[in-house]
């Protein structure tokens, strides 16, 4: 959920041009639907596939239309603009365990507390913290600690839009985005961007893959060197979505490893 006040943040330095087009708003798109660049009725998620049941099992779906993966059993991690600041919060319901909402098999935990990345401000640091009332008995997702790892072909999972305009899905879907460097990424974005914070992903030239509206707080992840999945990155934000020469933006985590590690301290774990 974000207020008006962060939403103007945000915009003010993008352009009237760009104003309709981006959109850090969870499960909402502002955004008049574009053609659909994929052209093919089974490619879902603007460009992706259905994830198999326990293929991602680290994945979560938060209820205020939000992804997250779980840091630690009772504690996931998502984008600072889903929440809307610190502190004691049980309005949250995280849904873990399954690919399907609609499964009778979702395990559906609450929130005890939420805490926003400090110094919050609607650009960069774009991470967030929820504990949960009780573990979710799923394997956690590991963060990437430096930035060795922060290149290659990335995947991306969401519950969000399938196209830019599009609705939530009820199946998890997956893609594989990869590496865009900050240079290229800021011709694309100039000041919108924060190089230090943000990591870029998706295909320049054709586009057709990307996260969506609702996709947001989600991981960007990939293997390391051991073949286990590492997150290297928050879903953030984009001009639209899947548009040619405007890659997805996320949180690059390596940059918030310490301060994720320290927060997760304060939450107790
Ligand atoms: N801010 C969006 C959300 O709340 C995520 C947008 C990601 N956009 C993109 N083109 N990768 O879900």
């Amino acid at each position: 959920m974000r207020s008006y006040r962060k939403l103007l943040t945000r915009t003010t330095a993008v352009g009237a041009v760009a104003l309709a087009a981006f959109s850090l708003q969870p499960g909402t798109a502002t955004a008049a639907p574009a053609p659909d660049p994929s052209g093919s009725v089974h490619t879902k998620v603007v460009g992706g596939t259905k994830a198999g049941q326990g293929e991602f099992p680290f994945m979560v779906r938060l209820s205020m239309g939000c992804g997250g993966a779980l840091y630690a059993k009772d504690i996931v991690l998502t984008a600072a603009h889903c929440v809307d600041g610190s502190g004691d919060n049980t309005s949250i319901t995280a849904t873990g365990g399954v690919v399907d909402l609609q499964d009778s098999a979702a395990v559906k935990v609450n929130s005890t507390k939420v805490l926003q990345a400090p110094g919050y401000n609607g650009k960069g640091k774009d991470w967030a913290l929820i504990k949960l009332a009780k573990p979710i008995d799923q394997p956690t997702l590991k963060i990437a600690e430096d930035t060795k790892l922060n290149n290659g072909d990335f995947t991306i999972a969401g519950w969000g839009a399938d196209k830019e305009g599009g609705e939530q899905q009820r199946y998890l879907l997956k893609a594989t985005v990869p590496f865009v460097d900050d240079a290229t990424c800021q011709k694309a974005y100039g000041d919108q961007l924060t190089p230090g914070d943000e990591i870029c992903a998706g295909k320049l030239d054709t586009g057709g893959v990307d996260t969506c509206q609702g996709d947001s707080g989600g991981p960007m992840f990939r293997k390391d060197d051991a073949g286990k999945w590492l997150q290297v990155g928050i879903v953030s934000w984009g001009e639209g979505c899947a548009r040619p020469g405007k890659p997805g933006v996320y949180s690059e985590v390596s940059t918030f490893a310490a301060d994720i590690k320290k927060a997760a301290g304060q939450l107790g774990g």
